[in-house]
């Protein structure tokens, strides 16, 4: 299965970054067996894929409704029309700073479908969460909430990202990786059959480029969902140069 390898520039970037995109994407091009994108601030989409048609861009969220009275938010037609191929919902900042519910983030994610875009749907477990043992009932809550009944599996892919290792440079144990990574896809196949196989589980959480190499070789994990070392290509193309 092809990597793919996700940055997720949250609220970071103005036009002034355009040049550190264009040199993300043509050191990408050099791995062209790994599948590299940019879920960028919304304002950002339209001008970076009009200079750079060749690489995929996302946005970070969308409202469930197709348009409507609804002040601030963008619809998924909106980051399509914007030049979008993706999009990241459910975010453990949007869950936790806007008071998103699995119910919510599933309402996203069939929007965001019908209007064409690929899901990248994310989960993951509080660090009071993990020391009390919960991580898998959490992460399989969380799917069961969140994923539509009636998504194909060929239009999603799960980011699993532990919250406590989110920006603080702090990682699982390998074996955790694996463990939660596995408990993932056996409810993957058990919801898809054989096509919950296919489904990529990203990894997130103060990924970069010194311990890309060996999380993206644990079994299950199909890629990555990177924040900060997603900023600057000589941070961001160590890591898919190890996808490669
Ligand atoms: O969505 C990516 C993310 O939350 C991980 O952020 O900065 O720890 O790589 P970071």
């Amino acid at each position: 299965m092809r990597k793919l390898i996700v940055g997720n520039w949250k609220m970071n970037g103005t036009l002034a970054q355009l040049d550190e995109i264009g040199q993300i994407q043509a050191g990408a091009a050099a791995y062209d067996n790994v599948d590299s994108a940019l879920c960028l601030p919304a304002t950002l989409i339209h001008a970076a894929k009009q200079r750079f048609a060749d690489f995929q861009f996302g946005g970070q969220d969308c409202h469930h409704a197709p348009k409507g009275a609804h002040t601030g938010c963008i619809s998924a037609e909106m980051l399509t029309d914007a030049g979008s191929a993706m999009v990241i919902l459910g975010h453990s900042e949007r869950r936790s700073d806007q008071g998103e519910s699995d119910a919510d983030v599933r309402a996203k994610a069939s929007a965001a479908c019908a209007a064409g875009l690929h899901v990248i749907l994310c989960v993951g477990e509080t660090e009071a969460q993990r020391d009390a043992g919960q991580t898998e009932t959490v992460i399989l809550a969380q799917l069961m909430g969140s994923v539509p009944d009636d998504i194909a599996a060929e239009h999603i892919d799960i980011a699993y990202e532990p919250i406590w290792a989110i920006g603080t440079g702090r990682v699982p144990a390998i074996e955790e990786i694996a463990s939660v990574h596995a408990a993932i896809r056996t409810h993957l196949t058990e919801r898809f059959g054989q096509a919950g196989r296919a489904v990529r589980i990203l990894y997130g959480g103060s990924m970069n480029g010194d311990n890309a190499a060996a999380i993206l070789a644990v079994p299950n994990v199909g890629g990555g969902l990177i924040g900060g070392a997603s900023l600057t290509a000589e941070k961001f193309l160590p890591i898919i140069k190890a996808a490669s």
